[in-house]
């Protein structure tokens, strides 16, 4: 998807229109449902729902653990929309094809964007089932940033992020009281995206464990869409195998989405009782409708 600022605007529109078409409702909030997490879509009351390959210039899903298909509809009767299944850089998705749903979001007038990830766990004190507050990234992706941002090729220039976006503070602080009055544990740290497929090799492991708490191939894209985009942005990430310098056992799928299916209940209800507080908390509070 290489297009230039008025095709992409247009063909946002275009999928915002196909979204509105089906239903009417103002989202308050958009949700990425990342690997194993898509038994959260089982709790959403579904007014609509489309197949990814159903939704103009949206890429299809092909990874293990998602669906592919994007919901609408109520969560603890909150409207939402929410992306079950993602896109990775690894299908061979450019950053642009990944951040599209999110510039659709922000079309739709969302008030923020909750995305969610499995991930493994690189500091030691993290344990298999842990939900991580992600507050800070480290791209290890290998894209360009222009990319993301849809800005034509740099020559060569350096490209300004607009760095105060990123993971939003009053989100962060909200889910961690939330967290603490229903005694789910909850971290902060530090979320390195692998471009992947592969899992991380000890040698990598060791190396990541210098830089930052857990490893993950997605959600920095979006992360970054969103900052550009300003909308704000909270990201969990579940750890779901731990990296332990003198095991041998290597990382598998099914491992990741067995340990992210188990705990789910902890971060949907994080995430439910998030959005019912946001829906009455003045600055994340609905935007008004843009369009009829
Ligand atoms: N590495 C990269 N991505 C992951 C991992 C991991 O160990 N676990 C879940 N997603």
């Amino acid at each position: 998807m290489n297009l230039s600022a008025d095709q992409l605007a247009a063909a946002v529109a275009e999928t915002a229109a196909v979204i509105r078409a089906g239903w009417r409702e103002h989202p308050h909030a958009a949700i990425v449902l990342g690997t194993g997490l898509g038994s959260l879509a089982e709790h959403i009351v579904i007014e609509a729902e489309w197949n990814y390959r159903d939704l103009p210039h949206f890429a299809r899903s092909t990874a293990d653990g998602h669906r592919g298909r994007l919901l609408a509809g109520r969560l603890a009767d909150v409207p939402i929309l929410a992306m079950d299944g993602r896109f990775h850089a690894y299908e061979g998705y450019s950053f642009s094809q990944i951040t599209f749903p999110i510039r659709v979001f922000a079309e739709l007038g969302v008030s923020f964007l909750i995305l969610s990830n499995a991930s493994g766990g690189l500091n030691p004190t993290l344990r298999s089932g842990d939900i991580l507050l992600i507050d800070d990234h480290i791209n290890l992706m290998g894209s360009r940033v222009g990319q993301v941002f849809n800005l034509p090729s740099s020559d060569g220039q350096v490209e300004n992020l607009p760095h105060e976006l990123f993971y939003d503070p009053r989100l962060m602080s909200l889910a961690e009281r939330i967290a603490s009055e229903q005694h789910i544990p909850l971290r902060r740290g530090t979320y390195i995206a692998m471009l992947g497929p592969n899992y991380e090799t000890r040698a990598e492991y060791r190396w990541l464990r210098t830089l930052g708490d857990v490893v993950g191939m997605s959600t920095v894209p979006e992360v970054l869409a969103a900052g550009e985009l300003g909308l704000p942005v909270i990201a969990f990430s579940m750890v779901t195998n731990i990296f332990r310098p003198d095991d041998a056992q290597q990382t598998t799928s099914e491992e990741v989405i067995n340990a992210a299916g188990n705990a789910e209940p902890n971060l949907r209800r994080l995430v439910t009782r998030l959005l019912t507080e946001c829906s009455s908390n003045s600055p994340l509070a609905p935007r008004p409708t843009p369009l009829p």
